[in-house]
């Protein structure tokens, strides 16, 4: 309403209400640097191509007679993991924040907070993971294993700690994806913009290191390629989050899980649940759409399966019918990446916090009118079939 009102006051909006358009303006506005680190992805780029495309070839068919138009009549609350959520969308993991504007995780997580959703805060956050939980109401831990485990081990108590309701293990980064748009610009996004904010304030990390990195430039390179070292851990397999479950008492989510087989190994071996993701198509070109392996990975796990585990989504959501598709196809909540990273971009806490509002208006308004009042009622028979 606060949206429509302003503009019947004649009121322009200051940024674009759509994901494409964020990205135009993010384009001509941001640096070559930070918009393509931001929108490239790994090789020809067709994977991430395809996770928008993905939801394009799924139709809502509304039921206008319902009555659900009136917004007392709607609720799109729910809980995910014990983590109540004003509406089923949480901000994904994106390193490196303070590449794209020096407000960085702090205003990403405080954005959420405003708008009654929770931040997945990156490893690879510019700012350590204590000043952004300052910020934040419900937030939650994403690792990155590092190969010294005690290193992993201390990131996940720092985080509990902290007050992280979750921890989200991503699996599908033991390397960088061949990147080629940060490789022509010649950099590597995580040292310019301390990217390992993380390892430098981690007591376990330090104490590998044979003098504080602040003890000069010699220092700092010492902790640089010790981090580089550790960073991809390429030995992290199923059976080591039954480690993890020892190491803390939060619910343990796996990102990057595309295939069945593997969501029922990683929940065989203590997960509480997996983020359906191919990482925005930054590291498989050619891979599998997100939203077209959820299907499989919800048979295999999901609530209504025997194993009862909850399956998130990401990638190539851009508007609230995404969200609908993807609750339809059987995600419990999705993570929205690049949009508000390009509000981040333009205009710092208040574009994150305008392109979230946008997400979520435009998707109250698609529930509205489809005639759905509560998450929970967003199943298969939402969507037509096409014979
Ligand atoms: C990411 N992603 C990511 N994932 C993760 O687990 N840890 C991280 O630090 C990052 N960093 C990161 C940086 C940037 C610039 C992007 C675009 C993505 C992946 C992210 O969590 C999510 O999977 C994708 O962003 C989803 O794709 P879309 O919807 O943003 O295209």
């Amino acid at each position: 309403n606060e949206i429509y009102l302003a503009g019947l006051g004649g009121a322009r909006p200051e940024l674009p209400m759509t994901a494409a358009g964020l990205e135009d303006a993010a384009r001509a506005q941001l640096s070559p640097e930070a918009f393509g680190y931001v929108a490239g992805s790994a090789s020809t780029e067709r994977t991430a191509r395809a996770n928008v495309a993905a939801f394009g070839e799924h139709r809502i068919v509304p039921r206008m007679w319902r009555g659900t138009a009136k917004a007392s009549a709607r609720d799109l609350s729910t809980t995910v993991l014990g983590t109540h959520l004003a509406a089923p969308v949480l901000t994904a993991p994106i390193g490196v924040l303070g590449l794209v504007h020096p407000d960085a995780e702090p205003a990403v997580a405080s954005a959420a907070t405003e708008l009654g959703i929770a931040a997945v805060v990156s490893t690879a956050a510019s700012t350590p993971m204590e000043e952004v939980a300052a910020a934040a109401g419900d937030w939650w831990y994403q690792l990155y294993w590092p190969a010294d485990e005690e290193v992993a081990r201390s990131f996940v108590q720092r985080a509990e700690v902290a007050g992280a309701g979750a921890v989200v293990v991503t699996a599908d980064t033991p390397g960088m994806g061949w990147r080629p748009r940060d490789l022509e610009l010649g950099h590597l996004p995580f040292l310019k913009a301390q990217g390992i904010a993380n390892y430098l304030t981690d007591p376990v990390f330090r104490s590998r290191l044979a003098a504080p990195p602040e003890e000069g430039d010699q220092a700092m390179q010492t902790a640089v390629l010790t981090w580089l070292g550790m960073f991809g851990n390429h030995t992290v397999r199923p059976a080591d989050i039954a480690r993890l479950k020892e190491w803390t008492s939060l619910p343990v989510l796996v990102k990057g899980v595309l295939h069945p087989d593997d969501a029922r190994a990683v929940v065989d071996a203590g997960a509480d649940g997996v983020v359906v993701s191919n990482h925005g198509g930054r590291q498989v070109d050619g891979a599998v759409a997100a939203l077209d392996a959820l299907p499989g990975v919800v048979a295999a796990i999901g609530r209504d399966s025997s194993r009862g585990a909850t399956v998130l989504l990401d990638s190539g959501v851009r508007c609230g019918a995404d969200v609908v598709v993807a609750l339809a196809l059987g995600a419990e909540a999705v993570l929205l990446g690049r949009p508000w990273v390009y509000g981040l971009g333009l205009a710092g806490r208040a574009g994150v916090v305008h392109a979230l509002r946008c997400l979520l208006a435009d998707l109250d308004l698609t529930m509205a009118m489809a005639g759905l009042a509560s998450v929970a009622e967003v199943d298969r028979s939402v969507l037509s079939v096409r014979g």
